[in-house]
């Protein structure tokens, strides 16, 4: 079996996911070639990096000077992704790049036509589309089980403070250095639950649908933020499916959801949903002819499913056969996220962009101190995105009385 060197880009975030997985799994089929990072400290905080004599490099062109790699994990901040993609590439290196995977749908396409020509693939981490239960559910779309998609929706939302914004030169900005960063819960810490609904909605495994149509309401609570932390998102699919996405980084609660519902001819897929003891957190079909049955017993995979494909995907030659899910297989020689599954939701981001941000009014924010951070709260927030959820409508709709 050949060992899959690897190129880890950024472990100081979270890339230190994927620096775990490979140390403290020992996966065998896999040898972390080298690490490029810019922190200072980087071989004090990672001590491994010495124990195992791994290499480590300001720079991916340094690296590559002494080394290559199979594959390339970029974990790196947002705005630097497109062009550490089209280095590793043209380095000769298969790409799991974490999302969103670049800035620009357009930057999204040139990727693409750069993977053509290296005949390497770049992957996308989303990790929700490797998850074995939503390919499963995913199949059974495409194979016609629901019929016709309706409408899709979701909502989650996780509190963020002070030290979120402050780990880093980049969070919550629209720009850095003249970059376009785009940074929001939207295209960053709650981008899963949006982008999963594009990707159930392809027409093929690996493809999710292109959007017709994305607007929404955005609201900045924390004045430390520079873009939006609060959204309500309305979208148009490929085959005039309505979605809609609540978001936001200022609740009173740690989180809010994951909860999603997705509307079929057949029957009603549900996530999070509660039917009395506390919500369930697996899709769980209920049928339009009575019946019911879940994908819970479906194994999800690994926790970074997503490293165990592209692993597997890099290896090539040897074995491209991925199995998507058990007992189904895909001869795909690429990870199921393709740069393409992450075009609908760059083009909303994109959107999004375009739109006013409003200021939340002050009558409506809390302070509070706790555990040592800052956070800026929304009084209200949990009832109006419990409402605009349940009725596909805007915090202006549900009366929020923020802007
Ligand atoms: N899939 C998920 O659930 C998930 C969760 C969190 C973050 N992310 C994504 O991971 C990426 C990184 O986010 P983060 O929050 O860890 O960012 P971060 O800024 O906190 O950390 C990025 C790391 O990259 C390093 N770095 C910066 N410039 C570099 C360079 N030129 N070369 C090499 N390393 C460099 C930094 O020193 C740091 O260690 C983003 O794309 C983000 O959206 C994904």
């Amino acid at each position: 079996m050949k060992e899959v060197k690897i190129l880890l880009a950024g472990i100081g975030g979270y890339g230190i996911n994927y620096w775990k997985e490979l140390t403290e799994k020992n996966i065998p089929e896999a040898k972390i070639e080298g690490v490029c990072e810019v922190m200072p400290d980087v071989r004090t905080r990672f001590p491994g990096l010495n124990e195992r004599q791994i290499p480590v490099y300001q720079t991916l062109e340094e690296f590559y000077a002494e080394h290559d790699a199979d594959l390339a994990v970029i974990s790196t901040p947002i705005h630097l992704h497109y062009q550490q993609i089209l280095t590793c590439l043209g380095k000769g290196s298969n790409v799991l790049a974490e999302k969103p995977v670049c800035t620009s749908a357009e930057g999204a396409q040139r990727i693409i036509e750069a993977e053509a020509a290296s005949g390497r693939f770049a992957a996308v981490g989303y990790q929700l589309n490797y998850q074995r239960d939503v390919l499963a559910l995913k199949k059974d779309i495409l194979e016609g089980r629901f019929g016709k998609p309706i409408l899709m929706k979701a909502l989650h939302a996780m509190s963020r403070g002070r030290s979120y914004y402050q780990r880093n030169h980049w969070a919550g900005r629209k720009t850095v250095n003249g970059c376009t960063v785009n940074d929001s819960p939207f295209n960053n810490a709650c981008a899963h639950q949006f982008q999963n609904m594009t990707f159930l909605l392809g027409q093929v495994l690996d493809q999710a649908a292109s959007l017709l149509h994305t607007e929404g309401e955005l609201y900045r609570a924390n004045n430390q933020v520079e873009n939006f932390d609060t959204a309500a998102v309305y979208a148009v699919a490929e085959g005039a499916v309505p979605i809609y996405y609540y978001t936001t980084h200022n609740l009173k609660t740690p989180k809010l959801g994951p909860i999603a519902e997705y509307r079929f001819e057949k029957g009603t897929i549900y996530y999070g949903k509660d039917y009395g003891q506390g919500p369930v957190m697996e899709y769980v079909a209920e049928m339009k002819d009575g019946s019911c049955f879940s994908y819970a017993d479906i194994a999800k995979g690994e926790r970074l499913q997503k490293l165990y494909d592209a692993i597997q995907c890099a290896r090539g030659g040897d074995d491209p056969i991925v199995e998507y899910p058990a007992g189904r297989h895909s001869t795909m020689a690429h990870p199921v996220c393709t740069v393409s599954c992450a075009v609908p939701h760059l083009q909303a981001v994109e959107a999004l962009a375009k739109l006013p941000v409003y200021p939340v009014r002050d009558e409506y924010l809390n302070h509070v101190q706790e555990a040592g951070d800052e956070f800026c709260r929304i009084t209200n927030l949990e009832e109006v995105f419990t409402l605009c959820y349940q009725n596909q409508i805007m915090p202006s709709q549900a009366e929020a009385g923020w802007k």
